[in-house]
This record gives structure tokens, C-alpha cells and sequence, in this order.
């Protein structure tokens, strides 16, 4: 084997090798890759050039030499000049003399005064994908720029290589890791502002300390299922595990056979035998979602779980022994589940310990344009780095929506303006159709039970009124041919503003 004399150069770039590629942010890898290029060999000016995948031109990340700063503000195009050509074919050029080199384009020389003789160029690649090239222009000495000088390059060129993609990977890395824990945080992050909200908040991490059984009820869409996962993981069985049982998605025999398991063979299809969602929450806590549609045999052996903590395995004589922390939800009214005899009053009374009410949102207004907030800055990622925000006209119409879906409607209208609007603003026309006032109260009150339809145009009604008297109780009470402390007591109810209160 040849023994060819190694250039003391490499060794030096071998020490310093692992010391480029340790530095972690793409920035100052590449300055110190061209600091050092520029040193060892001893140039006048060198550059490094990255591909723009979104324009296909190369702008300068890097430059040294009299007319860094000049320089960086041009762009070359692909093919254009020799950097152009290098980058457009992956092969490195030298060029002894630049005068007699048609690729040769004079442009940035000319424009920054900055006479070049000799240039050599290599790309550098991820793979097969040219992602930039680094060119050297002549040499202090005068000296024009040598072969060898070609091979010390190259390594450079490897080196930016693993060096760009190690920083740019871990700048995605660290990315993904920001927005994971964000949302993970978020995740559990109750938004609102509301005194109902709060409350619901309070009585949560209160409950959250004991075992206690808690029901928690709200329409559809209110955050019950959120409020239960708070509860769970501020409390001391946070390291457990949270099961969630969708009570309304199982037929009674699945609906047993996944709360308490089964032995193999305990019923058709039946094949193996089945861990229940009551060991593998033994310690934990057990969310029984939309409890009001189990069947009364199940009623009755959840109340033997919630009671003494003992259940059967289907198909299995023996009992069962586990600790388990019971969150129930509906959007029912359980109570009346009860009247009609459709719920047991004994399992009732034990879910019942602790109740927490979550109001729906058309009755916590003051949250909405605090969700809607925050649901914008968790969706608008969707649209790349822009800024986005709710025109005065949006925030009225969400203000005064009734939203039927609650937070999960008001969650869904955001994320989809986000995608249908494109400007800076999110206008009312970017809101799903049903969010746009149509003039028609009857209309937009669809979805709404009598109650909540009246509840809606009285709040709106004696507002108006109130508004039109100059917010005088007074006043609106004679027009509205009441009496004075019924409208009080209205008022306060419907927590409408009066001129006091303003
Ligand atoms: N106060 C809140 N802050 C932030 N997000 C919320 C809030 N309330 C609800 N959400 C979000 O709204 C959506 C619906 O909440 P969740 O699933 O907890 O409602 P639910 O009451 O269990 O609804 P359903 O009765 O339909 O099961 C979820 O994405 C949840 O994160
Ligand atoms: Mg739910």
C-alpha cells in the first residue's frame, strides 16, 4: 500500500472535528467551519452557501474576508456562477485562474470591489441532495489554490455536512420536544376565567386529595372528561393509572367483561382471558364516562365495586379485591334518571358524594373569548409562522353565540377558521356557517332545549330593554310592566348590567 505523507492540516482538522459537530446550534457550527477553513488554509475570503428549498437559490449563511458583509446580501441562482454550478451538478471545480473560466460571473466581484483570482468550490451534501457548497477564494499569499488544498476542503464539506444535519436534527428535536410538553401541559390546562369556572376548578382540587366519588355533570362538550383527568392528576394516585369508560359505547356483556375481565372461554368469544379495567386502575382512578346509559344489572354490580371494592371476573367464582378512586360524568340529569326509575337511587346517592356542575358556556360568557384565545394559539401552528387574531366582528359573534357544543364547538369553530380564513384576521365568514348570526333568533337558538331558548331571549330582552332605559331598573321595570324586585332578581340571575353595575 502507498504511504502518502498525510497534510499536517488534516490532523489538525481531525482535532477539531469532534468539537464542530458537539456544538449544537446550526449557526455557530458554520462559522466555526468557515473560521477554520479560512485559517488553515490561509485564504482571503471564504463562504458558505445554503440551498433555500423554497426558492432553489443559495444565499451565503457564512462569509469572511474584507467584503463579508457586502456579500451576504446577494443570492445566486442554481447553475449560476460557480458556486451556481457546483451545487446544481455535486461536483467540486478549481479554478486557477478566474478570467479565463466562462462559468466565471463577475457580478458580486464587480459590485463589491473584492478581486478574485482563484476560487475553489466542493458541495456539500445530506445523502445525494446537494444542500450548499463551500468556496474558498485565493490564497493570502498569493498563492494560487492547489489541489491539496481541494482534499482539505472536502473534508470540510463532510464535516458541514454531518455537522448541518446533527443541528439541524436536534433543532427539530428540541422543536418536537417544546411543542410535546406544551402540549401535554395544555392538555390538563383548564382555561376560563369565569367564577363558575373557577368554582369548578376549586371544588376539583379539593375533591382531588380524597377518595370521594365524584359525579361530574354538563352538557356535552363542557370539559367533564377534562375536570375528572385534573382530578386524577393532582391527586396522591397521579402515579396510577386514569381509566376512561365509555359507558354508552359497550352492550352490557362487553361493557362487564371490559370493567371487570373475563376467564377464557367465559362466553362466546370469549377466547382468552381478559385483564379488566378495574385491575389495571387498582390504585388509580376510574373515569365511568356517560354512567347514566348503564344498564341496571351492570348498576348493580358497579355499586359492590364503588361499595366494598370487589368485583367478579366474568366466568370467575372468586371475587376480586381493588382500590379504586370512582369519577362518573353524564350530561344527563341523574336525578331525574332516578324519577323516571331509570337510574338506581342507591347507586345515585354513592357517585353523588361530591357533585360538580360544569356550567355550559353560553352561562360562563366571560370565557369565551378566553378559550377561543386559547384555542387560536394552540391551532395556529396549522398555518406556519403567521401572525393570526380575531377580527372586532368575530369576537363579537362569538361573544354572543349560544354555542350548543360548548367548548369543544367553540374548540372546532377556531381550529377550522384557522384553516378556512387566510389572512391575518379570522373573520366571521371563516366560522363554521351555524356560528354566523343569521337575524333569526329562532334559528340560531336551534339545538337548544325551550328552557335554554327562553333562558337565551330573556337574558337578551331585558338587556335591551335595560340598555334602552339607560340601565335603569326603574324604569325598564314600568316598561316592562314587572315589578321592581322580580327585574332584580332577574338581573342578578341572568348577571345583566344595570347602571349600578357598570
Ligand atoms: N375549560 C377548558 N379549557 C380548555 N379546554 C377545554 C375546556 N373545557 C373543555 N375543553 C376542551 O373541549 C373538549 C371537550 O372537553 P371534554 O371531552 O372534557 O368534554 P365532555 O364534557 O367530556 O364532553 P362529552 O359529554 O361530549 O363527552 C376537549 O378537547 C377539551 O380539552
Ligand atoms: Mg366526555
Amino acid at each position: 500500500m502507498q504511504n502518502r505523507s498525510v497534510d499536517p492540516r488534516v490532523s489538525i482538522l481531525k482535532d477539531i472535528s469532534p468539537l464542530l459537530t458537539s456544538v449544537l446550534d446550526t449557526d455557530s457550527v458554520l462559522e466555526m467551519i468557515i473560521e477554520s477553513v479560512t485559517r488553515l488554509m490561509e485564504a482571503k475570503a471564504s463562504s458558505l452557501l445554503l440551498v433555500d428549498k423554497g426558492t432553489n437559490k443559495l444565499y451565503f449563511q457564512v462569509a469572511t474576508g474584507e467584503a463579508k458583509e457586502e456579500v451576504k446580501k446577494f443570492e445566486i441562482d442554481m447553475g449560476q456562477g460557480i458556486a451556481g454550478h457546483v451545487a446544481s451538478t455535486g461536483k467540486p471545480l478549481l479554478i486557477p485562474d478566474v478570467s479565463k473560466n466562462p462559468l466565471w460571473d463577475s457580478t458580486i466581484s464587480e459590485a463589491t470591489g473584492f478581486e478574485t483570482r482563484s476560487i475553489a468550490c466542493v458541495p456539500i451534501k445530506s445523502g445525494r441532495e446537494v444542500i450548499g457548497v463551500i468556496q474558498i477564494i485565493d490564497r493570502e499569499d498569493g498563492q494560487p489554490i492547489h489541489e491539496d488544498d481541494m482534499e482539505i476542503l472536502k473534508h470540510f464539506s463532510e464535516l458541514s455536512s454531518v455537522a448541518i444535519e446533527r443541528a439541524r436534527n436536534y433543532k427539530d428535536m428540541v422543536n418536537e420536544n417544546l411543542y410535546l410538553k406544551k402540549e401535554l401541559e395544555s392538555r390538563y390546562e383548564i382555561i376560563g376565567v369565569s367564577k363558575a369556572i373557577e368554582k369548578v376548578i376549586a371544588d376539583a382540587v379539593k375533591v382531588a386529595n380524597s377518595k370521594t366519588t365524584t359525579l361530574i355533570t354538563g352538557e356535552s362538550g363542557t370539559g367533564k372528561e377534562l375536570v375528572a383527568r385534573l382530578i386524577h392528576k393532582i391527586g396522591p394516585r397521579r402515579k396510577k393509572k386514569l381509566m376512561v369508560v365509555n359507558c354508552a359505547a359497550f352492550t352490557d356483556t362487553l361493557l362487564e367483561s371490559e370493567l371487570f375481565g373475563h376467564e377464557k372461554g367465559s362466553f362466546t368469544g370469549a377466547i382468552s382471558r381478559k385483564t379488566g379495567v378495574l385491575e389495571i386502575a387498582d390504585g388509580g382512578t376510574l373515569f365511568l364516562d356517560e354512567v347514566a346509559e348503564m344498564s341496571p344489572s351492570m348498576q348493580v354490580k358497579l355499586l359492590r365495586v364503588i361499595q366494598e371494592g370487589t368485583f367478579n371476573r366474568v366466568g370467575s367464582p372468586s371475587p376480586m379485591q381493588v382500590d379504586i378512586r370512582a369519577i362518573a360524568a353524564t350530561n344527563k340529569n341523574l336525578f331525574e334518571e332516578v324519577h323516571k326509575g331509570l337510574f338506581r337511587e342507591d347507586l345515585y346517592y354513592r357517585l353523588n358524594v361530591v357533585h360538580i356542575h360544569i356550567p355550559a358556556l353560553r352561562e360562563r360568557r366571560d370565557d369565551i373569548l378566553v378559550l377561543a384565545q386559547h384555542f387560536l394559539d394552540k391551532y395556529k401552528h396549522i398555518r406556519g409562522p403567521s401572525n393570526i387574531s380575531f377580527s372586532p366582528a368575530t369576537t363579537e359573534v362569538m361573544q354572543n353565540y349560544h354555542w350548543p357544543g360548548n367548548v369543544r364547538e367553540l374548540e372546532n369553530a377556531v381550529e377550522r377558521a384557522i384553516v378556512m380564513g387566510s389572512g391575518e384576521f379570522i373573520e366571521p365568514e371563516d366560522l363554521p356557517f351555524s356560528v354566523v348570526p343569521s337575524g333569526d333568533t329562532a334559528q340560531e337558538l336551534l339545538g337548544s332545549s325551550l328552557k335554554e331558548a327562553l333562558d337565551s331571549f330573556k337574558r337578551d330582552f331585558l338587556q335591551r330593554n335595560l340598555d334602552h332605559q339607560g340601565g335603569s331598573v326603574k324604569d325598564t321595570a314600568k316598561v316592562l310592566d314587572i315589578q321592581r324586585t322580580y327585574l332584580s332578581r332577574l338581573i342578578s340571575k341572568y348577571g345583566l348590567t344595570t347602571r349600578r353595575s357598570r
